[in-house]
């Protein structure tokens, strides 16, 4: 069956590409070493990304901790937004950290993101606190 687009767990070998995807996405980009300690290292990371074919577009980071998951970061590649992708990808974590036995979700995003907003109030997230001076810029 042709298959277009598809979800898998990230591996070492995506991390070039997940740095293009970095720089494309975020002012502040993660390092190689972010990723490789969190791959490495961090029992609690669970990150998925999202390839069309051979080609990563998007990922999605989080840390599972027991019955918690915590969203750490989504992106999807600049000439690919806005055909509900990004919401696809945040559905699949969803669905797996259910699965894993997660029953609360957390995330920080900045006030200004309008875009990240609107896509998790769909999916269902609601606003608790605004976290003073997280972000190092903006
Ligand atoms: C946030 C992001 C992942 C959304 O991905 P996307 O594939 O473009 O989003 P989708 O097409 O799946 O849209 C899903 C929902 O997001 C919101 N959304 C998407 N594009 C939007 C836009 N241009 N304006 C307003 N809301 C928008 C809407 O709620 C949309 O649902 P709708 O189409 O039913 O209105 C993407 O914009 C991105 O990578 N941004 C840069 C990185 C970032 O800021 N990440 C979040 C902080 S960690």
């Amino acid at each position: 069956m042709y298959k277009r687009f598809s979800f898998r767990l990230m591996e070492e070998k995506d991390i070039d590409q997940i740095l293009r995807i970095e720089q494309e996405c975020f002012a502040a980009p993660w390092s190689r070493e972010s990723f490789e300690n969190e791959l490495r290292k961090n029992k609690f990371a669970l990150y998925l990304v999202l390839e069309e074919e051979d080609k990563v577009i998007g990922y999605c980071g989080s840390w599972l901790i027991i019955d918690e998951i915590h969203i750490t970061n989504i992106a999807i590649l600049p000439e690919y937004r806005g055909r509900k992708l990004g919401e696809a990808l945040l559905r699949k974590m969803m669905e797996i950290a259910k699965l894993e036995g997660a029953n609360t979700m957390t995330l920080e995003v900045r006030v200004s993101n309008h875009v990240a907003i609107s896509l998790y109030r769909k999916l269902g997230f609601q606003e608790g606190g605004i976290r003073k001076n997280y972000y190092t810029y903006n």
